[in-house]
């Protein structure tokens, strides 16, 4: 039963009519054939971006890994020059259609990062582009500075001074706008280092933004043990997390945001240590990555079935991880996530006979109605049009 945008109560239909005046009064009665599950929380997406990097993945094809790939003009900078043509508005209505199709494969809530900017110009009008978004969709949107996501190649060659940009500029006019309710650093070997994303999350800290961390992708550099010392919502990624940063996350609150769609669309043969971080006591997440470079998806179901085979793990620990552990590593574990009193009345009905064919039928579209605080949405009859994105 659910009354102003939250869920009055949850029980046999029976409890419910003695309990509630409401249906009595004739308020709306729904029935669903299948499975209910709350909302998904997609806790890791990059959806604010233009073309696709169709070259990045042929090339990764032939044999070029990720790092060469980037080396060789494609890579995040060519999603930036991409992003920094377009306008906001253009980039909000690409936004929107991809928005939909999160919201159609069941998240209801989406964590997006800006990243694609590198300058305070282009960073705060993704950041905008989200909020416009957010304004015009269901889903309900949590926008994330990711300004370091790449040193951008007019200050390669004095890095000290984009840091200070992203501390000085950037953050202040992102916390001035209320822009973004997290920060997030790309922390890797060759990216931004351990002492340089410590300046960053530390300014944002001290500007009130939550923080998130890409730590330990693709090579191990202490990046889980920083996003636990700072109080980090999250740490993401972890393909090559330490064992030191296994115990340490297992011992903190920050939770394991993991990603395998990532790693299996960037071909590695290896995936993170679902199941070693599970067992030392790590609350782990599982999120779609959406992005045009390593994770071209929007459908966490299909994330849900590759944490069961290619992670190992559960079919109750990939609902958890899609849901309450999402939920937390946004900070948002008392209001969304899980069909409860009190809780945001965010429901997805599943065209399943068992709840575990969600995370089954690999890449199948299974939703068939979802509900925002408490009233449906509209869902697309069709295929939706991922690929139509006018060149900027
Ligand atoms: O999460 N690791 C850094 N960022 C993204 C990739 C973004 C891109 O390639 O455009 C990720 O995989
Ligand atoms: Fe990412």
């Amino acid at each position: 039963m659910v009354t102003c945008r939250r869920i009055a109560a949850v029980g046999p239909y029976k409890d419910l009519r003695r309990a509630s005046g409401d249906v009595q009064r004739g308020g709306e009665v729904v029935e669903v054939a299948g499975v209910l599950f709350p909302g998904f929380v997609d806790c890791h997406t990059h959806a604010v971006f233009g073309a696709p990097r169709l070259d990045d993945h042929e090339r990764r094809a032939l044999g070029e890994d990720y790092k060469t790939v980037a080396a060789r003009g494609g890579g995040i900078l060519q999603s930036v020059r991409d992003v920094r043509a377009r306008s906001e508005s253009d980039l909000a209505a690409l936004m929107q259609t991809r928005v939909r199709a999160l919201l159609a494969h069941g998240s209801t809530t989406i964590e997006v990062k800006s990243g694609y900017g590198l300058d305070a110009a282009n960073e705060l009008k993704q950041l905008r582009a989200i909020r416009q978004t957010a304004a015009a969709e269901r889903a309900a949107l949590v926008p994330t500075f990711l300004g370091a996501h790449e040193v951008p190649p007019e200050f390669r060659d004095h890095r000290p001074d984009y840091v200070r940009l992203v501390c000085d500029e950037m953050i202040p006019a992102v916390a001035r706008e209320h822009l973004a309710a997290a920060c997030d650093v790309f922390c890797e070997p060759g990216v931004f280092d351990v002492a340089e994303t410590r300046t960053i999350l530390t300014a944002a800290q001290r500007h009130g933004l939550a923080l998130k961390l890409h730590a330990d992708e693709l090579e191990g550099s202490g990046g889980a043990e920083l996003a636990v010392a700072l109080g980090a919502l999250s740490a993401d990624h972890l393909g090559a997390v330490s064992d030191a940063g296994i115990r340490a996350l297992a011992a903190s609150d920050t939770v394991a945001v993991l990603l395998p769609a990532t790693m299996l669309f960037l071909g590695k043969r290896t995936q993170a240590p679902a199941r070693r971080l599970v067992e030392a006591g790590a609350a782990i997440a599982l999120a779609s990555d959406f992005n045009p470079g390593s994770s071209p998806t929007v459908g966490l179901p299909l994330v849900m079935a590759l944490g069961v085979s290619q992670l190992g793990l559960r079919y109750t620990e990939v609902v958890s991880a899609v849901t309450v552990n999402a939920a937390a590593a946004l900070g948002l574990a008392a209001d969304r996530g899980q069909i409860a009193p009190g809780f945001r009345a965010d429901l997805v009905s599943w065209g399943v006979s068992d709840w575990r064919e969600v995370a089954y039928w690999m890449g199948e579209q299974l939703v068939t109605a979802v509900w925002t605080g408490g009233s449906a949405c509209p869902l697309p009859g069709g295929p939706v049009s991922l690929g139509l994105h006018v060149k900027a």
